[in-house]
């Protein structure tokens, strides 16, 4: 999707963080955009940005697990700036950081439900409508780096992200050959502040992140008498702003990237990964050729899917 003046943008969680940073570089990119969340507060506090510098925004209350809600929210956005023509389900939650055996069935309700079915509830209501519009339309949905090469220690929070990667590779498929691209977007670290808005929209019957047992991580060695303590880099370079993922989202859109990534520095552990899957298949057996007669003239689509050709070099 090349030209994307004076187009719609519909972008959840965009009262904060990254979904902001995405609003303001559809903004800047000639885009109309709404900017739903579920914060109505939060979403009044950014909303005279777009005001102040000429842009066309308005702000939509929506929480994302409401499946009724979402509709009402898509009639609204569509009334206010017309028809929709970028999704972008980026509105998501994290839960305290435990391995999944100390996790609580409440924790894993709270998750999926936002950062999975929130997400599949936005293609539901909103693909359906770029498909009959028939104009050029995009779908991207924020996964996360640890979605496709996990931390340890936040399975609820990877298997979320994994899913929804997951769900927009196979989105990618079925809408080959329609108006409608769609693109997985697995950022690195971006300023954001999922770690506090998650717990001001999370239900008041969970327990709170100061009732978790935290993970007990070994404090450093002290230093030696008379040696140095080791000098700490600035932890806050590792993230960029939330602008600048945003045109990387804008760039991902316009080349119609399956993947847009935003740090480099990640490359090596996806390879990894992907490495030490090739090394797991048999060595001791050749393929059988009649099973590989059939998987390559019958069964293509279980064993290579086309999607993954479409990803250009950057
Ligand atoms: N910041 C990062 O480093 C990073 C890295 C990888 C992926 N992500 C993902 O990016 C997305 C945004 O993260 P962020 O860091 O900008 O967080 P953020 O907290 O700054 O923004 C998230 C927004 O989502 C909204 N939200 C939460 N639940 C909602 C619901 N049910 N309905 C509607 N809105 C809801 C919140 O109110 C908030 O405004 C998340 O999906 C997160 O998992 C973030």
């Amino acid at each position: 999707m090349k030209d994307l003046k004076n187009k719609h943008a519909f972008v959840t969680g965009a009262a904060s963080g990254i979904g902001l940073g995405l609003a303001k570089a559809f903004a800047k990119a000639g885009m109309n955009v709404s900017l739903v969340d579920l914060r109505q507060k939060a979403l009044d506090e950014v909303l005279p940005w777009f005001s102040e510098h000429g842009y066309k925004a308005q702000g939509i209350a929506l929480d994302v697990t409401d499946r009724e809600g979402y509709v009402t929210a898509a009639d609204k956005a569509e009334a206010g700036l017309g028809p929709i023509h970028v999704l972008v389900n980026n509105a998501g939650v994290e839960v305290p950081m435990v391995p999944l055996w100390q996790s609580t069935y409440d924790d894993v309700d709270f998750i999926t439900t936002v950062n999975i079915k929130g997400a599949i509830n936005g293609i539901i209501t909103i693909v359906p409508r770029m498909l009959k519009n028939g104009e050029p339309a995009h779908v991207v949905t924020t996964s996360s780096q640890s979605g496709l090469s996990v931390v340890p220690g936040a399975t609820l929070y990877n298997l979320t992200k994994a899913a929804v990667a997951a769900m927009m590779e196979t989105l990618a498929s079925d809408l080959q050959g329609t108006n409608v691209g769609a693109s997985v977007f697995a950022p690195g670290p971006v300023q954001g502040n999922l770690s506090k808005t998650s717990y001001e929209v999370r239900p008041a019957s969970l327990p709170n992140q100061a009732e978790v047992k935290p993970r007990e991580v070994a404090p450093p060695p002290p230093p030696k008498p008379g040696e140095e303590p080791p000098k700490m880099p600035d932890f806050s370079k590792a993230t960029i702003p939330a602008e600048d993922a945003g045109d990387i989202v804008v760039r991902g859109i316009q080349r119609g990237d399956l993947y847009i990534f935003t740090h480099p520095e990640f490359k090596s552990g996806i390879q990894a990964k992907f490495e030490s899957m090739a090394r797991a298949y048999p060595t001791d057996q050749t393929p059988d050729p009649e099973r590989e007669d059939i998987f390559k003239n019958y069964f293509t689509f279980l064993t290579s899917n086309p999607i993954y050709k479409t990803q250009e070099q950057r």
